[in-house]
């Protein structure tokens, strides 16, 4: 039997940008994660230091734009259309731990109460996503900087590390001859907790990547919504009336 409300109804939900940001962040983590991957084998693939620099080099210039687009993210949550701003994306506010309880037993139960923008739980894995991408843009700017010595902290540790009278300008990271042995050595043990927390944030993103995405096809399946496509189109077709319209 079916009433009024089972009827499918399209809804807008996302707006351009945040399809935009959505698109560019998924790209650039693959990327990054694929590029990282490779960073961590470079030894047993036998890549000489000349190619890992070119490799780490890659690896920078994707984490520019994921930074970027992070950056714009966090603009557009306080300007962009109800479902793109941060009291729709972030877990908490008033009513919030009742709502997600009740979508939580709905869900298991096999018949989720719909939403249209994030659902409480999906607000719980967005914050965590965007803690792990923080974390990752932070280090790796650290990494940039103490590898390669690229902006925005790569002229300060070149002036740390270069030895008496090199112009710091002049250091790469195979130009070991010009840096100062003892200032180099610091420097090394200044930067890993960088590695050591990229590298463990590494592998948090890598299982949460998975979890999101069997997350995304599990919801599609079980709910009979269309978020894959509303990722595209900017619109959710879905039965009935969703609790945030
Ligand atoms: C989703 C984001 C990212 C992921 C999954 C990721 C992953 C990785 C992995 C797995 C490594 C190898 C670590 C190792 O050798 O132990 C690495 C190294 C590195 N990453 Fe990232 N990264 C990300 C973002 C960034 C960003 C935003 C930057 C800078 C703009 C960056 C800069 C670096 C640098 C310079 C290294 C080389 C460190 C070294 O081996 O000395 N990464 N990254």
């Amino acid at each position: 039997m079916s009433n009024d409300d089972d009827r499918l109804i399209a809804y807008g939900v996302w707006d351009a940008p945040t399809r935009w940001f959505h698109w560019i962040n998924a790209l650039s983590v693959f990327g990054l994660i694929l590029i990282g991957i490779l960073i961590m084998c470079a030894g047993s693939l036998g890549i000489s230091p000349t190619g890992r620099v070119t490799v780490k080099t890659i690896h920078v210039w994707i984490g520019y734009v994921m930074i970027l687009n992070l950056l714009w993210r966090f603009v557009w949550a306080f300007r962009g259309n109800r479902y793109a701003r941060w009291r729709a994306i972030l877990p908490g506010g008033k009513g919030y731990a009742r709502a997600l309880e009740a979508y939580v037993s709905t869900f298991l139960a096999g018949h989720p109460k719909h939403y249209l923008g994030h659902n409480p739980a999906a607000r719980l894995a967005v914050l965590i996503i965007l803690v792990l991408l923080v974390v990752q843009g932070v280090t790796g700017l650290a990494l940039a900087g103490t590898d390669l010595f690229y902006p925005p902290f790569g002229g300060t540790i070149a002036r740390w590390i270069a030895a008496p009278n090199v112009d710091p300008s002049m250091l790469t990271p195979l130009t070991r001859d010009l840096m100062d042995p003892g200032a180099y050595a610091e420097m090394r043990s200044f930067r890993s907790p960088f590695i050591e927390t990229h590298e463990i944030t590494f592998y948090a993103l890598v299982a949460v990547t998975v979890l999101h995405v069997v997350a995304v096809i599990m919801t599609e399946l079980r709910e009979g919504g269309t978020i894959v496509s509303a990722m595209f189109t900017g619109r959710k077709i879905l039965p009935g009336r969703p609790e945030d319209l």
